[in-house]
């Protein structure tokens, strides 16, 4: 790594001292946890209205991976306060998965401003060890927002893998879904990646594990999907370092 980045990065921590303190003596992780949910249901109407087209867009294709008969059994890993069921299609069976405790009053919430979904289970479980899920149990999985916090990006994809339908020629069902909407590196020769380098080790913080450098599109083209459908978008959130995403849904 260049010099000036690795001083930027240790000024950017000086300025963030109580922080770095705070997760030195173990205590930060705690206060991040319970501030989380509450930083995020405010964030959340923000990102849904500027984010809204592409996830409707994005969401429409859910009904695609419906089985013939029964309901759109959906899995949603790090569902966080719920922010995504507004898109959910009706009658949709959820199993709702994060490792945070503290969401559970605000995915009360959220599911009853949502009745249009229909609740199965909430998980306190990460996304790398969903052993409480069946194999071949899910018509899609859902992740927005999620694989920059995980600590292995290929351990939970191959938990998707795991849970998603396989193909059942038989009813002439393709495989499960994994849909996906997550903000990646920028561009190595832009400000953006400049700004997001700089503060990745404060940020990591901050934002409860998320990291600002992830190539997750490369973990999903390395997956072993049998088909990908991604794009690479710009978000229109001016200054922040969260403007680049990716967008999509791979096939079992
Ligand atoms: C930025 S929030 C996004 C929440 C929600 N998906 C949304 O779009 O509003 C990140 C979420 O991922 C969860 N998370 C963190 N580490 C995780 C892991 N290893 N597996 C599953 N979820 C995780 C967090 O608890 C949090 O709910
Ligand atoms: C993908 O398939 C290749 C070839 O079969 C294999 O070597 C690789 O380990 C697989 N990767 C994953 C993540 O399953």
């Amino acid at each position: 790594m260049a010099l000036h980045i690795l001083f930027l990065q240790i000024c950017v921590g000086i300025l963030a001292l109580p922080i770095h303190i705070l997760a030195f003596l173990g205590l930060w992780s705690s206060i991040a946890k319970k501030a989380l949910p509450y930083l995020l249901e405010k964030m959340t109407k923000s990102i849904n209205t500027r984010m809204g087209e592409q996830k409707r867009y994005l969401f429409s294709h859910l009904k695609d991976f419906k089985p013939p008969s029964g309901e759109l059994r959906v899995l949603e890993i790090g569902c966080g306060t719920g922010a995504n069921f507004q898109f959910y299609p009706p009658g949709c069976k959820v199993t709702l998965v994060d490792p945070n405790p503290n969401f559970k009053k605000f995915l009360s919430k959220s599911l009853s401003e949502n009745e249009h979904v229909k609740f199965n289970s909430f998980l306190v479980a990460s996304g790398e060890d969903m052993s409480q899920v069946a194999s071949g149990s899910q018509d899609v999985v859902i992740c927005t927002l999620v694989l920059c916090s995980v600590h292995s990006i290929d351990k939970v994809l191959a938990e998707v893998k795991r849970v998603l339908r396989p193909h059942a020629v038989h009813w002439e069902m393709h495989a499960g879904g994994f849909f996906f909407l997550e903000h990646v590196r920028g561009d190595p020769s832009s400000w953006l990646y400049f700004f997001q380098q700089i503060l990745d080790p404060t940020w990591i913080y901050i934002g409860d594990g998320c990291r600002l450098t992830h190539e997750t599109w490369k973990n999903l083209e390395n997956a072993n999907f049998s088909e990908v459908k991604l794009r690479h978008i710009k978000a229109p959130f001016k200054w922040s370092p969260v403007q680049s995403h990716i967008i999509g849904y791979a096939v079992k």
